[in-house]
């Protein structure tokens, strides 16, 4: 009888393979460490919060006492430190198999990173755009290689205004609709490095993965004043736990049958939670003339430019 579900059971054996997932010492991130490791990859958590990572490391190590993990430092919200991280990983290791552009930041006031982008967009986003292109000569270097960027069902509340991308001085700025750009901007940044990956013979794949509905950290900072205190604790009873939540993640990671362009998410109801399947994003997040001009803004926001 046909398998139904995709489980961490799933998961190869990953001898061999380095992979670097941003955002690691919580969440999603770091419940794919944790399989990951015990898979027998190694693992490098880039992480912003070196007490954080530390406390993170401990628990996946007494989890997974014969773990290959590392910590290193990576603050995705400076491109002096996405920069610092790539010279670092560079100088240390010459292939880099899976690259997970996991990290990010959820529906947080107007604010702006140290290079003066929207924080939302410049987190999740730009950072993840620049550290891949600092990091391509690793994912070269690997036999078959993987970047997988981790979007959200909010993709759909995004829209692309590329003559203010930013929120510049935080005109029509709404914390919602900033995420779903920035989640967006992850699905239109995932199918053009696929293209660009294809046009240049590159033995790379882009991937893409949502968590749905999953009980981590990223909401945290909306549990203050009455709406968050009522509505967060109903919310995080209908989600599913993080472990479930990086099952999409995985699946992009690892799945021998996953190619670029493919797009992982929960198999229930609205994609909220259960197993992995390969599901589909809207027709924004296929906007080609988007694709591309988001690539070339990107290449001229952050000075890395790539394929
Ligand atoms: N949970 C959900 O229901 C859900 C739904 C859709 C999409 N997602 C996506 O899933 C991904 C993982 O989120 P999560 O739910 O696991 O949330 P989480 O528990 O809050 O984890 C987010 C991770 O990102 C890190 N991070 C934030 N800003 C960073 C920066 N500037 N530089 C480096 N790392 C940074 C956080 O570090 P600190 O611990 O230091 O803050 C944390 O390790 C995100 O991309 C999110 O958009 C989640």
């Amino acid at each position: 009888m046909a398998k139904q579900n995709w489980t961490a059971a799933d998961v190869p054996d990953l001898s061999g393979k380095r992979i670097v997932v941003t955002g690691a010492n919580s969440g999603i991130g770091y419940e794919a460490c944790k399989v990951f490791a015990a898979q027998g990859a190694e693992v490098i958590m880039a992480c912003r919060n070196p007490q954080k990572a530390a406390t993170a490391l401990a628990a996946l190590n007494s989890a997974v006492p014969d773990a290959n993990v590392t910590v290193m430092d990576l603050d995705l919200a400076s491109q002096a430190s996405v920069q610092a991280f790539a010279d670092a990983f560079n100088a240390t290791y010459e292939s880099l198999d899976v690259l997970v552009n996991n990290a990010g930041i959820m529906m947080v006031p107007y604010g702006q990173t140290e290079d003066g982008y929207e924080r939302q967009l410049g987190t999740n986003h730009l950072g993840h755009f620049a550290l891949t292109g600092l990091l391509l000569d690793a994912l070269k270097a690997a036999p078959e290689s993987r970047v997988v960027n981790i979007s959200s069902g909010a993709h759909q509340m995004g829209n692309m205004d590329f003559d203010n991308l930013m929120y510049a001085a935080g005109k029509d700025y709404t914390p919602l609709r900033a995420y779903g750009r920035s989640k967006l901007a992850n699905l239109l940044f995932t199918y053009e490095l696929q293209k660009r990956f294809e046009a240049h013979n590159i033995n790379c794949q882009a991937l893409a993965a949502h968590p749905g509905g999953s009980n981590t950290n990223l909401g945290n900072h909306l549990a203050d004043g009455i709406i968050g205190k009522i509505m967060m604790p109903i919310m995080r009873l209908m989600m599913q736990g993080a472990d479930m939540g990086a099952l999409p993640t995985l699946r992009a990671a690892v799945d021998p049958d996953a190619v670029g362009r493919d797009y992982f998410g929960p198999s229930g109801i609205m994609e909220m939670t259960g197993y992995p399947k390969k599901t589909s994003s809207n027709s924004a997040s296929h906007n080609a003339d988007h694709q591309r001009q988001l690539w070339e803004v990107s290449e001229q926001l952050t000075g890395v430019k790539y394929l």
